[in-house]
């Protein structure tokens, strides 16, 4: 069995798999038991799954595990916790940005990513940036919300 190794919330991991072309999510969520980023449509088209890949958001659920290795792999998991949230993520909380909360692991992923890239968006660049990002129960005022908060913090 094939090894892949990779940064995961800045530690070293390596994990086995018999197919190169292994989902990323499958691994996070079955083999590291990170349970934050979902599946949703499997199909690159929601986001549920969304981590950032050497910073960038990616689709965990089309990525396969050898375009992992050798990357650095963020999740929600390394962001923060109850006691220490990360902005993104007590800015969530504070303006109660999630119904069944689904979506929110890829909310606040993509938002990360956009707010390392403009510090300090308009309302128009967050729904650009979260624009692929799928919330079944409508909550899209208020995510907006809290990512405006957030760039505020
Ligand atoms: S589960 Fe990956 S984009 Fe929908
Ligand atoms: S809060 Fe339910 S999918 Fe967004």
């Amino acid at each position: 069995m094939a090894k892949y190794s990779f940064q995961l919330n800045g530690r070293p991991v390596t994990v086995d798999s018999w197919d190169p072309g292994q989902p990323l999510l499958y691994l996070l969520r079955n083999t590291l038991e990170l349970h934050g980023p979902k599946f949703g449509c499997g199909l690159a088209q929601c986001g549920a799954c969304t981590v950032l890949v050497d910073g960038k958001p990616t689709r965990a659920c089309v990525t396969p595990i050898r375009q992992a290795a050798g990357r650095s792999v963020a999740t929600i998991e390394g962001l923060g916790g109850p006691e220490k949230p990360d902005p993104v993520q007590a800015a969530f909380i504070a303006e109660q940005a999630a119904q069944c909360g689904y979506c929110t692991n890829g909310m606040i992923m993509a938002a990360k990513a956009l707010l390392a890239q403009t510090p300090h968006p308009t309302p128009e660049q967050v729904k650009q940036g979260l624009a692929g990002n799928l919330c079944r129960c409508g909550t899209h005022t208020r995510i907006l919300r809290a990512v405006m908060r957030a760039a505020q913090a």
